[in-house]
């Protein structure tokens, strides 16, 4: 399946923001933890939510899928013993560990896959799932995690890890006893995750800081949920805006998760309105752009999903930027095909990379890495003179929703060939 893209387009419009892919996953985890049905609206329609629905499914869970509604029934789990087809799908797949080992006492894990973005190890998962007295055993192909008593603990961990600390909180909380997790991510979808939890009577302290002390208790009640404004959608329109040119009104969304991102499109000289009550962004480039340099960092600094089509944006800018990509040592990789369109680009090691712009971009056949690097030469696609091919679109579509339908409500020539 490719996207037919040409341009360039500025953007012209109003688009409305989905809920977030990173926090709708792991409610699904926090479903089969539950001892009762939970229902989470607002489900972004992508296929990472299709292949963890299809998950849960075949771990025996009942899932019932009704307009942008997904209630899960844990009563009826029936095994432990992830898909590996699955798993290599989606590595968000390991936060389901937790729940699975407290219904079954032990959890057979496929080596997960995900994004092409680093080399995505796990060894904070074993070091704390063996933290809370599980046994680990790693295997060749699988690794095999069994618990007939856990206890509370106090990890620290080395990094800051998002889906760590969301699967070390899905076990804690039905571990008797005071667990402290400490260097936790503090990201959004991290805090929604854990107020979700508390609604169903985990006694969690700290959400959203660094530092979440959980005392756990027998009983979870179920629920009902509706996902975050995707941060990581309104950040990527706001920087197609700044790619293509145009102006856009975003809707739907939650402008304070994304301040530091809209400050460094504010620098480049892009006009940024937000109105936090409305939940709605007007963003508009109406002067040429000034080159800027970025970081990307945990929350609240610039999310790493956003350096892909932050850095575009910096092509079509006047001046140098230093882009250092400090989270993912593979996630620059998509610079050279960017080098095939045109741009001006050094790429100094794994983890920083310097653009020269203004620089006109010329459409050429193209293949999406992963969902973030996807994204980001559609945009180049759109911003770029001539006729673009986007091959592997699967990628964008696992965190994108009707990607190309509501792109061409706001002016971009995209049409999907399923070739
Ligand atoms: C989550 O991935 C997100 N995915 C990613 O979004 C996001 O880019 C990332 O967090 C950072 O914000 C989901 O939530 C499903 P990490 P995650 O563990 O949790 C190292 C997207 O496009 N690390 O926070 O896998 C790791 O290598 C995706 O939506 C270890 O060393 O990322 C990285 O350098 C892409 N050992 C750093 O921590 C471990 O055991 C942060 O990664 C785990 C992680």
């Amino acid at each position: 399946m490719k996207f037919l893209i040409d341009g360039p387009t500025p953007l012209n419009g109003s688009i409305s923001v989905a809920g977030a892919k990173n926090e709708a996953l792991k409610l699904f985890a926090a479903a089969l933890l539950v001892d009762a049905p939970v229902t989470i609206h607002r489900v972004p329609e992508i296929e990472d939510v299709q292949r963890m629905a299809e998950m849960v499914a075949a771990l025996g869970a009942r899932v019932a899928h009704t307009g942008d509604a997904y209630t899960i029934d844990p009563t009826s789990l029936a095994h432990a013993v992830l898909p590996a087809d699955l798993m290599a799908r989606i590595r968000a797949g390991l936060v389901l560990l937790g729940p699975l080992l407290h219904r079954f006492g032990e959890v057979i894990l496929p080596l997960p896959g995900g994004d092409s973005i680093g080399r995505r190890p796990i060894d904070f998962f074993i070091r704390g799932f063996r933290a809370f007295g599980a046994e680990v055993i790693e295997e060749p192909e699988r690794i095999i995690f069994r618990a007939h008593h856990l206890a509370a603990t106090r990890f620290v961990f080395p990094l800051v890890s998002v889906t760590g600390t969301e699967a070390l909180l899905l076990l804690a909380v039905r571990v008797s006893g005071t667990t402290i997790i400490e260097n936790a991510a503090r990201e959004p979808e991290v805090a929604a995750l854990g107020e979700f939890l508390r609604s169903c009577g985990a006694v969690i302290d700290g959400v959203g800081t660094s530092t979440l002390t959980i005392r756990g208790v027998d009983r979870l009640r179920g629920g009902e949920v509706t996902c975050i404004p995707d941060r990581i959608e309104t950040g990527t329109f706001a920087a197609f805006v700044a790619a293509c040119g145009g102006e856009l009104e975003i809707r739907d969304c939650a402008p304070a998760l994304v301040s530091a991102p809209l400050a460094i499109l504010t620098e480049m000289g892009m006009s940024v309105e937000r109105d936090d009550a409305a939940g709605v962004l007007r963003i508009a480039r109406d002067t040429p752009l000034r080159a800027v340099s970025f970081q990307t960092d945990g929350y609240p600094g610039v999310p790493t999903d956003l350096q892909p089509p932050l850095t575009i944006a910096q092509t079509q800018a006047e001046g140098l930027a230093l882009v250092h990509e400090t989270i993912f040592e593979g996630r620059l990789f998509y610079i050279d095909r960017l080098l095939k369109m045109g741009a001006q680009a050094i790429l100094c090691d794994p983890h920083r990379c310097v653009i020269s712009g203004p620089r006109v971009l010329h459409g050429t056949t193209l293949e999406s890495p992963d969902i973030r690097a996807g994204m980001a030469l559609l945009i180049a696609a759109a911003a770029a003179h001539g006729h673009s091919t986007i091959d592997n679109v699967y990628q964008i579509d696992r965190g994108f929703a009707r990607i190309d339908e509501r792109l061409r409500a706001i002016g971009v020539q995209i049409t999907r060939t399923e070739e």
